[in-house]
């Protein structure tokens, strides 16, 4: 393709070479009606009448929809969202997937940390702050083949409540990662910033440990984010919308309506609104994954939980599998390394092997068995190579000398400080 010029919203940009074009395609920046000169015909004329362009456009829509965006969420704080986005993150690339974990905690980030690294070179910030065009600019290489992340941006204000259009951007940008797989780590609560990168991803992942008031938190997460889908898709019918807000902003404890309550009282002043609401909840399939179980009993709050969702809210959640309570996340956490890694062995990598092959790969049978061994033996490879986050000499060092050293509770002196993820933040008051 020779060298050409474009108008995309009305600006005359260019020459652009075929690597360019391909790029601003890519970014989703350069879509099929903009225009293109076109020299033959010497006139402007649209992208998508060019054979050229036309296949290029093709490619990229089967490159987008061939990805997959997972958004791991669910409202309580605490439940392990975080070292789920990296374990089920690292348990994909091992299955030889290329897989982008992206950090979209914008109030409190830390999935750098969880992956053991300590000062990310991009984060979000140069994305938002616009020194970096591009999601994929931001993209960093972790120490996992196949796996690369985003790192978040903490102790920024502004970002914990980005703009709309800061958050369209974002959104916009995932689907064009150069990843099969996307994972989002999203913040606690409900907010709306939540709930929308929740939507955004065509995937949910609801995470809560078996406790009542994590369970009550995630259901509630999922009937705000039902009844957000549905208002945004029916804010143009103002009687349905009145409908679902009066149920919506009902008071709170007295909220006794179930969906087919809400589907009858919209079928009495629109039945096509009824029905596009029935056909929403036909196909949204968020899947649940319960954290931090103790025993059998806690593992069958998932089926619980399905239950209410499906009685309630008539949404068919998929429980896709648990994690055991096990002390060696917390360790491993504490070393800044991902657990499936720190210690392959332990039972929540195993589980987390099942979730991966099984739950989210839909391998079942003795080839999902294999699959699993295979993907666990991977994982001590990983293990092997993984750097040790304590042997940087990059590492603060534990000695009297530091500022914090009188009101640290550690004082372990020498080498290195036990409370070295800390690091940057010295380092940004130093
Ligand atoms: N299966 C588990 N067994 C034991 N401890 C766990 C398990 N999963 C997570 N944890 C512990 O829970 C802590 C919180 O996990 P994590 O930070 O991933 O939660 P989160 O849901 O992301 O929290 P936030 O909402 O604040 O972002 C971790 O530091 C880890 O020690
Ligand atoms: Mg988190």
């Amino acid at each position: 393709m020779a060298e050409v010029f474009v108008k995309i919203k009305d600006r005359q940009l260019g020459p652009f070479n075929s690597s360019e074009i391909r790029n601003l395609v890519v970014k989703g920046e350069f879509t099929q009606g903009d225009l293109v000169y076109h020299e033959d015909m010497q006139e402007w004329v649209e992208a998508s009448e060019i054979d050229e362009f036309r296949n290029l456009f093709t490619e990229e829509v089967k490159r987008v929809h061939q990805k997959t965006v997972f958004a791991v969420g669910g409202g309580k704080g605490g439940v392990g969202k975080t070292v789920l986005t990296a374990s089920l993150g690292i348990g994909l690339a091992a299955h030889d997937y290329d897989v982008v974990i992206v950090d979209a905690d914008f109030g409190g980030a830390n999935l750098h940390t969880c992956m053991g690294i300590l000062e990310p070179d991009y984060t979000f910030y140069h994305f938002y702050s616009l020194q970096r065009e591009s999601l994929e600019d931001i993209c960093l290489e972790t120490p996992v083949k196949n796996l690369r992340m985003i790192s978040g941006a903490c102790g920024t204000l502004g970002i914990a409540n980005p703009r709309f259009h800061q958050k369209l951007r974002f959104i916009n940008q995932l689907k064009h990662l150069n990843a099969d797989y996307i994972l989002l780590d999203l913040g606690a609560g409900s907010s709306y910033n939540v709930i929308d990168f929740f939507l955004a991803a065509e995937h949910g992942i609801l995470v809560t440990t078996p406790e009542p008031m994590a369970i009550q938190e995630t259901f509630n997460f999922l009937k705000m984010a039902v009844m957000r889908k549905l208002m945004r898709d029916l804010r143009k019918n103002t009687s349905a919308v009145a409908i679902l807000e009066q149920h919506m902003y009902a008071e709170p404890g007295k909220m006794h309506f179930t969906m087919d309550d809400v589907i009858n009282d919209v079928r009495q002043i629109d039945e096509i609104a009824a029905f596009s609401i029935e056909t929403f909840l036909s196909s949204y399939h968020p899947r649940l994954i319960l954290n931090m179980v103790h025993s059998n009993k806690e593992i069958q709050e998932g089926d619980s939980f399905k239950t209410a969702a499906h009685d309630l809210l008539s949404v068919d959640v998929e429980y896709i599998g648990f994690i055991e309570y096990d002390e060696n996340v917390r360790k491993s956490v504490k070393e800044l390394k991902p657990f499936v890694i720190e210690n392959p062995k332990s039972k929540a990598s195993k589980s987390l092997a099942k979730l991966v092959t099984v739950g989210l790969l839909q391998k079942n049978g003795w080839a999902g068995f294999q699959d699993r061994r295979r993907l666990l033996k991977q994982l001590r490879q990983e293990g092997a190579d993984y750097p040790d986050a304590r042997l940087q000499e990059s590492d603060t060092i534990c000695s009297v000398n530091c500022f914090y050293w009188g009101d640290c509770d550690y004082q372990e002196g020498g080498y290195p400080c036990p409370i070295r993820h800390l690091d940057p933040i010295f380092k940004q008051h130093g």
